[in-house]
């Protein structure tokens, strides 16, 4: 107990500094129930962030955990030498609810090794270094990830990686190229015909894009920004790989994939990770057999593919069918989101609630005017919340964009909490 207490010196003497927490003093999380979770001086908070989206049944799923904990019992580990019966489940059952040809899944451990394969296998089977990526990006903190990282405090690495150009985000609310939506008739999208025909060899591999840009701030595009997007890379062979790390298994509110369910749009490749298995690491690249196999390997991952963790995830969207929380992703979505449109009529440094489903993002401002950005709002909010007992997050370039991500089992009380909270956090700064 006494160590307990210690433990931002404990961690100040024993990791690394680059890994930041939250908050002024950080906290240590310890058990769970449900959409709460308690630190280790036994506060219970509400948790809006789910551990960064991934948490999707919250804490102390009874089916995740029994068949974990049966799953552990007999065999843990095989490594990509040998198969396993949960992993050739798994890659069955996605295969199922994946678009129609994507029959094929490589599994990995996070969505950073996830964006590697789906990279790795665009460049291999289009023979072009060349991939484009969005501005306000972030797929990872592999080097290579780093370096498809639209944000420059995200690409802090000593070398980055050539041979990736940049196109502007469909981030409305501070159009990158000073239009209106929907006039701009998507102006955006279309701009990656100037910039692949600038900045790469003609026919770049692929561009990698977030469904929704979580990290970048939740920016959530246009209805038609995706089927433009794709129109405008056809005619140069450029794949299209949507990084659903975090907008993925349903968060969305409309289906498994945000792309295909919200957007219409079948990308070439699909990655995920995070909540795919309620919390456990696991990592995934889903694509169609013709571009899976044009790799030929070797390649091996240690852990991809663990057991336990295939049935994590194998269990986890039983669950998500099984209770409909797609259907309540979208229901809570859309109370949240409502009611902190209400808030932001009252508060003027609500300069923009966006998002689809639970994916939410409440971009802070000190001016509606000028939209000056306020970051340091953030990060009141951030403490104002926790002292209400209440976990968000938060994202966007300038680091003034509130998270929302909770578990896709939050209920109408954890909703109506939440807006209680946030009423009085706003309040009271
Ligand atoms: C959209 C997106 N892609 C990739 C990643 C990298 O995932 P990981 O941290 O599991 O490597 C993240 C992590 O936040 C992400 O948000």
């Amino acid at each position: 107990m006494k160590m307990l207490q210690n433990n931002a010196e404990r961690a100040k003497r024993h990791l690394f500094v680059a890994q930041q927490t939250y908050y002024e003093q950080p906290l240590t999380l310890v058990d769970g129930e449900g959409s709460h979770v308690r630190d280790n001086e036994g506060n219970e908070y509400l948790d809006g962030f789910a551990g960064i989206c991934t948490n999707t049944l919250g804490y102390g799923d009874t089916e995740v955990a029994q068949a974990v904990a049966d799953q552990a019992k007999t065999l843990i580990h095989t490594s990509t030498l040998y198969l396993n019966e949960p992993m050739l489940d798994l890659a069955e059952k996605i295969a199922e609810i994946a678009p129609e040809g994507m029959t094929k899944s490589f599994f990995s451990n996070s969505g950073s090794e996830a964006n590697e394969m789906a990279t790795l296998i665009a460049r291999t089977s289009k023979k072009s270094v060349d991939l484009l990526a969005l501005d306000h990006a972030y797929h990872g903190r592999t080097a290579y990830t780093v370096a498809l990282a639209g944000q420059s405090q995200w690409r802090n690495f000593a070398t980055q990686m050539p041979h990736v150009a940049f196109v502007p985000n469909p981030y409305c609310y501070r159009c990158p190229l000073g239009m209106t939506y929907p006039s701009c008739e998507i102006a955006c999208a279309k701009y990656a015909k100037r910039v692949i025909e600038s900045q790469t060899d003609g026919a770049p591999a692929a561009m990698i894009a977030e469904t929704i840009s979580g990290v970048g701030g939740i920016i959530t595009p246009p209805p038609e920004y995706f089927k433009v997007l794709q129109e405008t890379l056809a005619p140069f062979g450029t794949l299209l790989i949507a990084d659903e790390v975090q907008a993925g298994w349903g968060r969305m509110g409309d289906g498994f994939f945000g792309m295909v369910s919200t957007y219409d749009v079948v990308p070439d490749i699909i990655t995920s990770a995070k909540g795919l298995a309620s919390g456990f690491p696991i990592g995934i690249t889903i694509t169609r057999p013709e571009l899976a196999d044009t790799f030929k390997g070797p390649h091996i991952n240690t852990f991809g593919g663990n057991p336990v963790a295939s049935r994590a995830a194998s269990v986890t969207l039983d669950v998500i069918e099984k209770r409909d929380l797609i259907a309540n992703c979208k229901r809570q979505g859309e109370a949240l989101m409502a009611g902190m449109r209400d808030l932001g009529k009252k508060y003027e440094i609500i300069g923009e609630v966006r998002g689809k489903g639970l994916m939410i993002g409440v971009e802070l401002v000190h001016d509606r005017a000028t939209k000056r950005v306020a970051p340091d709002l953030a990060t009141k909010m951030l403490e104002e919340m926790r002292k209400r007992k209440v976990l968000i997050g938060k994202g966007g370039r300038y680091g003034n964009v509130l998270r929302i991500q909770p578990p896709f089992i939050f209920n109408d009380n954890d909703s109506r909490d939440f807006l209680k909270a946030f009423g009085e956090a706003l309040a009271a700064l």
